[in-house]
């Protein structure tokens, strides 16, 4: 998920900056930061899939996975607290983000960045050590203290202390780490479950690793300029833009900072200016993105990959495999995403891979349909390949789409003064739907069986249609400009935006300055 809550320029304005080690490093944080929250969406569905795990936490389940047919198949694995050991993280992390936005703002992106990496050190100490249900739950749920946080804070902490001209790009490399920490997950699973019978708890406890290298990372790094600036250490904050650019000639930027700030703390209300009339195109737009997002289905395929394929007759070795090439594929595509967003644009990426994944998903429907009927037990070599390629075709067109997209929409639509409330909302919302899918998709899986991916493919259409007619190109657009160029041209959101709107915070007689680089200013 997480992607993109780093914002992005759009003034085209380009201050004088080196590509300097202290950028480096925060590029190795963020990639700590990513791989956090992918390991931890990657490694519970090939921990719920192993044995010793079921047999020791849910015995349940573990009986009736011993049990034969493909009819009940389907049903091994609905279990609520088996759900709730995936989806207790999503609901922990969207409470969180809610302090989040207070400490980012009040306390600064490092020390939130601290924050969190001391819950996910104790969240991993929890599962690993996990004697009962209990302790494995308290643990997601530090865990899920921990994405709250970090979610919030890293990428606002990368958007801010990247340079410009690269700030697009970290946007989505962040959604990348994501992806490769997904992997990462999978191929540790596969390796622990050959170890009896405490492999699990090493699938849990490496994600002390990312853990422990987001804490040292976040001790080491200095706090972003705009972060020292907006808590009013001005000197600080100019010693900090020196070191970070590589050079003495940072008049122009500090200034821009300051002028953000400044205009930030104008806005007394962010909350309720978002929810302004002028503001309603890019709110619905950033809510029904995640909401789409989730529901392409893609964490039935992210938490329960193993778990699925073991229940279309693999044997544990075999899905947790292919789980690992569903999760190459995504971090592959997800590259793919970085090269085309800027040529070929947002709505093209959007539309094609409507397309891909609605015939995947209705193919990989009808194989399990027809095999439904035949009554046989698993489903036969050929078969069985072809769905692993067709789950693939769908992760691939997934990651180049609405996987990154997601995120990168609304952290490059919403105006200067919502922005942050904006990104707040957006990272809620989706937390909220990624912990809907985590809780309902083993049972949706029981009672709708193979028509589960007519569900998600009749989704992929309404969210196509949706993005045909509604969602305007933002590609090359830059953010100052997207109210003249986007939404007062749309065909339909443009009544949203007259000229002469309600009352608002912010004077807009004052002269206009360039304020792209404290879009990030403006914590609620
Ligand atoms: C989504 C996550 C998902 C991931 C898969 C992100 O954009 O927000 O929910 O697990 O992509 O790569």
């Amino acid at each position: 998920m997480a992607g993109g809550f780093a914002v992005s320029a759009g003034s085209g304005t380009q201050f004088e900056a080196k590509i300097t080690p202290i950028v480096i490093m925060s590029c190795i944080m963020a990639a700590t930061g990513g791989l956090m929250f992918g390991y931890d969406v990657g490694i519970s569905g090939g921990v719920t899939s192993m044995d010793d795990f079921l047999r020791k936490f849910f015995p349940k389940v573990y009986r009736k996975k011993q049990e034969k047919g493909l009819e009940s198949n389907y049903c091994k694995y609905d279990n609520q607290d088996l759900q709730l050991f995936t989806s207790s993280l999503y609901l922990a992390g969207l409470t969180a983000t809610f302090f989040a936005s207070y400490t980012t703002r009040r306390l600064g992106r490092r020390l939130t960045m601290l924050i969190a990496g001391a819950f996910f050190i104790a969240g991993v100490i929890f599962n690993g050590a996990a004697q009962d249900l209990g302790m494995l739950i308290v643990g997601r749920i530090l865990l899920g203290c921990g994405v709250g946080f970090a979610n919030q804070a890293v990428p606002l902490f990368l958007s801010e202390i990247a340079p410009t001209r690269i700030r697009g790009g970290l946007n989505i490399l962040f959604q990348l780490n994501v992806t490769i920490g997904i992997l990462f997950a999978n191929l540790i699973n596969y390796g622990t479950s050959k170890i009896h019978p405490w492999g699990w708890r090493l699938s849990l406890a490496l994600a002390g690793i990312p853990a422990i290298l987001l804490t040292i990372g976040s001790l080491v790094v200095v706090d972003t300029p705009n972060s020292l600036i907006e808590r009013g250490k001005l000197e600080e904050g100019k010693a900090v833009l020196k070191r970070i650019r590589g050079t003495d000639n940072v008049e122009p930027e500090f200034n821009e900072i300051l002028e953000a700030s400044r205009i930030a703390q104008q806005v007394k209300h962010p909350f309720r200016n978002l929810l302004k009339r002028r503001n309603r195109p890019q709110l619905i737009i950033a809510i029904l993105l995640q909401i789409f997002q989730q529901f392409t289905g893609i964490n039935a395929i992210m938490f329960y990959a193993p778990v699925l394929f073991n229940t279309l007759g693999f044997k544990n070795d075999a899905s947790l495999y292919s789980a690992v090439i569903t999760g190459a594929v995504n971090v592959l595509s997800t590259v793919v995403s970085i090269y085309c967003v800027d040529r070929v644009g947002r709505r093209a990426l959007l539309l094609e891979a409507g397309v891909q994944m609605f015939l995947s998903q209705v193919i990989i429907a009808v194989i399990l349909g027809i095999k439904v009927t035949d009554h046989s037990d698993n489903l036969s070599h050929g078969y069985a390949i072809l769905v692993v390629v067709m789950v693939c075709v769908f992760v691939s067109s997934f990651a180049w789409s609405w996987g990154p997209l997601g995120w990168l929409i609304p952290s490059e639509t919403f105006p200067l003064e919502v922005r942050s409330a904006g990104q707040s909302v957006t990272v809620c919302v989706n937390l909220l739907f990624t912990f809907v899918i985590a809780q309902a998709f083993l049972s949706m899986l029981c009672h709708f069986k193979y028509g589960i991916f007519i569900f998600f493919a009749a989704w992929v259409v309404i969210m196509s249609i949706f993005v045909l007619f509604f969602l305007p190109e933002t590609k090359n657009i830059p953010i100052e400009e997207m109210t003249e160029r986007v939404w007062k041209k749309h065909w339909f959101w443009k009544r949203y935006v007259d000229d002469d709107d309600d009352d608002d915070d912010i004077d807009y007689n004052e002269p206009k300055k360039n304020y792209s680089n404290g879009a990030t200013e403006l914590q609620p």
